[in-house]
């Protein structure tokens, strides 16, 4: 089945509100986009995205924190300051609005910032981690409390003295297996699939809206811009996700009149 797109944005927006009404299980992935309007920078928009700045190579690889550790855990910390700050806002609100209302549903976020969970989604699936937790980089353990070294060096875990690190996962290394596991599953039940916010670059996370197609699935793009998802799916939403998606959860169930 190939896309109807419409025109009109009005009537894409009342489709849609109307397969939301009906749909059984809606699996919706997130991006950095979400969580734009929170004010967390998003990885590959020019102008504020975090990768103009800094190239991932030289923060975000086992490799960066093996030669540089004291950058790439400033970097980190860094990240922690702005997400620390961040609320949740309306994109996050609505798709808490979604989970109460239909009967099965699934986030699976690309986010690291924990947003969704703040925000009170339920049935969360993390793919590439948080960053709020601190594993030790030898042992992949989680540790909640650590001493914090003088000068510049990264706090070491407190039983084996290894550095510590985000549990953020970063390029070239595998994704949490059970997570993994969970996202394919959803994306292969899904009847109603949303891809919000990605650029939908970074695999495997970029295949499953197009696997939810291949599936069965309705496929949803909300994002700014047209993105590699853009050519499989059935309906595109174009704006902020802060707008669209308050604006689908009012078009699904409007509320009855004072
Ligand atoms: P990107 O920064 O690659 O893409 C952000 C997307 O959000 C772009 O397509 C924007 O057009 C869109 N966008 C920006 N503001 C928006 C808004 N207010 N409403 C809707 N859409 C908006 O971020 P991701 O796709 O999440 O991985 O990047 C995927 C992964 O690449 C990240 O999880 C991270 C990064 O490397 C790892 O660190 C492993």
């Amino acid at each position: 089945m190939k896309p109807h797109p419409s025109s009109n944005p009005d009537d894409t927006l009342t489709r849609v509100a109307e397969l939301l009404r009906r749909a059984h299980h809606v699996v919706v992935l997130t991006g950095a986009g979400i969580s734009a309007e929170s004010g967390v920078p998003t990885f590959r928009d020019a102008q504020t995205g975090l990768w103009a700045r800094y190239s991932p190579e030289e923060l975000a690889t086992p490799q960066a924190f093996a030669r540089r550790p004291h950058l790439v855990w400033a970097w980190y910390q860094w990240r922690r300051t702005l997400i620390r700050q961040a609320t949740p806002n309306p994109g996050h609100l609505a798709l808490v609005e979604i989970e109460r209302r239909v009967p099965h549903f699934t986030l699976i976020t690309q986010n690291v910032d924990g947003l969704h969970r703040q925000a009170g989604s339920r049935h969360v699936v993390e793919l590439h981690g948080n960053i709020m937790r601190t594993i030790c980089s030898r042992e992949g353990t989680v540790v909640e409390r650590w001493s914090q070294p003088e000068g510049e060096e990264p706090p070491a875990c407190p039983r084996c003295g290894a550095y510590l690190r985000p549990d953020v996962v970063w390029f070239g290394e595998t994704l949490p297996p059970d997570a993994l596991q969970a996202a394919i599953e959803a994306t292969a039940t899904a009847d109603l699939f949303f891809s919000v916010g990605t650029s939908a670059v970074v695999q495997p996370a970029a295949s499953l809206p197009v696997e939810a197609v291949r599936h069965g699935a309705t496929l949803v793009e909300v994002n700014l811009e047209p993105t590699p998802v853009t050519p499989f799916a059935h309906y595109v939403l174009t704006g902020p996700a802060g707008t669209v998606l308050p604006a689908l959860v009012r078009a699904a169930w409007p509320a009855p009149a004072p």
